[in-house]
């Protein structure tokens, strides 16, 4: 039995993470501001500690790191329209708060420090699928953090001798991703407006491709990643290795519930990559990963947490 901390535990992936340590019998601590995250995450679980707080304070991180044995940093604001309109806020979070998490698990001696970057280092690339070795190209302020908080994980590894491991995830969806805000992911926007029988919005052409990945297959990586013996100081994707379009995803999703709706198209957002899809070579090779939960099993289980919700926020 080991103690974990799960930075931004109570946000979607966080939760899920947590909901797997807790499970396996390991010892949870979360420290979460609330901002994107709720409570109700994680009040399903018995026995995790809740540390209500910022990570990018100092005596917050340092309180919270106390004691663990393995750090998952997952808190960060990750919406990259958000990061654009309000880049200061997202650095606080998503830089700041990284590099006061590593010191904090650097003045303990954790074992390990498993970070939640994300293919959004990557940018426009003609090459598919990406691999850890192409050149980076941040397209947003989010891009640019996330990149920021790997390239510090890797100087604390070779300066200090922490173990450090950066993941990168794709498109994360599955249960609790929040339908109710508009920086959410797009398929629990796309979730709730079949639930709803309205039109979901389109950002393109809706040709634009991503590389959906259900959570427990991220959450299966990231623990890995604390453990496996040859991942400190790597990056290492962890995703599905496929890709889809939004327009196809539509397709799939509306095939899924009785609606008829059709998308509402706009202009393609700014900062929006246009393809991505993974190369998980590595991560099978360091972790022993394989995605075990595929797209259309993976929309199903959302799409019937979604249609459980009660929604009390204006349709986004
Ligand atoms: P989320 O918004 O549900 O979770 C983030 C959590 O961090 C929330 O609970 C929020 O309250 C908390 N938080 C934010 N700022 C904080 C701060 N300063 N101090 C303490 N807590 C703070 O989002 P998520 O989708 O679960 O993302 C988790 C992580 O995975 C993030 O680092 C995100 O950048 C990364 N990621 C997500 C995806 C995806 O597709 N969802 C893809 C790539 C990377
Ligand atoms: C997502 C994650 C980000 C992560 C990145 C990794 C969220 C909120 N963002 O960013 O944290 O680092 O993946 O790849 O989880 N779209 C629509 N209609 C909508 C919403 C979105 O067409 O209503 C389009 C977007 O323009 C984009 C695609 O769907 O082309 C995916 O958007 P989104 O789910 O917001 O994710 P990313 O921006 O890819």
């Amino acid at each position: 039995m080991a103690t974990y901390l799960v930075t931004g535990g109570a946000g979607f992936i966080g939760s899920h993470v947590c909901e797997e340590l807790v499970s396996r019998g390991d010892r949870v601590r979360v420290v979460d501001d609330l901002s994107t995250g709720r409570r109700e995450n994680l009040d399903h679980l018995e026995g995790v500690e809740l540390i209500i707080g910022d990570v990018a304070d100092p005596k917050t991180a340092d309180g919270a790191v106390a004691g663990v044995d393995y750090v998952v940093h997952l808190a960060a604001i990750p919406s990259v329209p958000r990061s654009i309109e309000d880049p200061l806020s997202s650095n606080h979070a998503n830089v700041t708060g990284t590099l006061s998490v590593l010191v904090a698990a650097q003045r303990h001696g954790v074992k390990r420090l498993v970070f939640a970057s994300s293919s959004a280092v990557y940018g426009d690339s003609a090459l598919l699928p990406k691999h850890e070795d192409m050149p980076t190209q941040p397209l947003s302020p989010y891009a640019l953090q996330k990149l920021t908080g790997e390239r510090y994980l890797r100087l604390f590894y070779d300066l200090h001798g922490l173990e450090t491991v950066s993941v990168r995830y794709f498109n994360v969806f599955g249960p609790r991703q929040d339908p109710a805000s508009a920086y959410s992911g797009v398929i629990s926007l796309f979730a709730r407006c079949f639930i709803e029988n309205r039109p979901p919005t389109i950002y393109g052409d809706g040709e634009q491709t991503r590389d959906f990945t259900y959570v427990r297959n991220v959450v299966d990586g990231t623990l890995r990643a604390c453990v496996s013996p040859g991942a400190a100081g790597r990056v290492i994707n962890v995703t599905c290795g496929g890709r889809v379009s939004l327009n196809v995803l539509f397709n799939t999703m509306r095939g899924m519930t009785a609606s008829t709706v059709t998308p509402n198209y706009t202009d393609a957002r700014v900062g929006d990559v246009r393809d991505s899809q993974g190369d998980i070579t590595r991560a099978q090779a360091l972790l022993q990963y394989a995605p075990t939960v595929l797209l259309e099993e993976g929309l199903e289980a959302t799409m019937a947490w979604c249609r459980d919700q009660t929604f009390h926020t204006t349709p986004v």
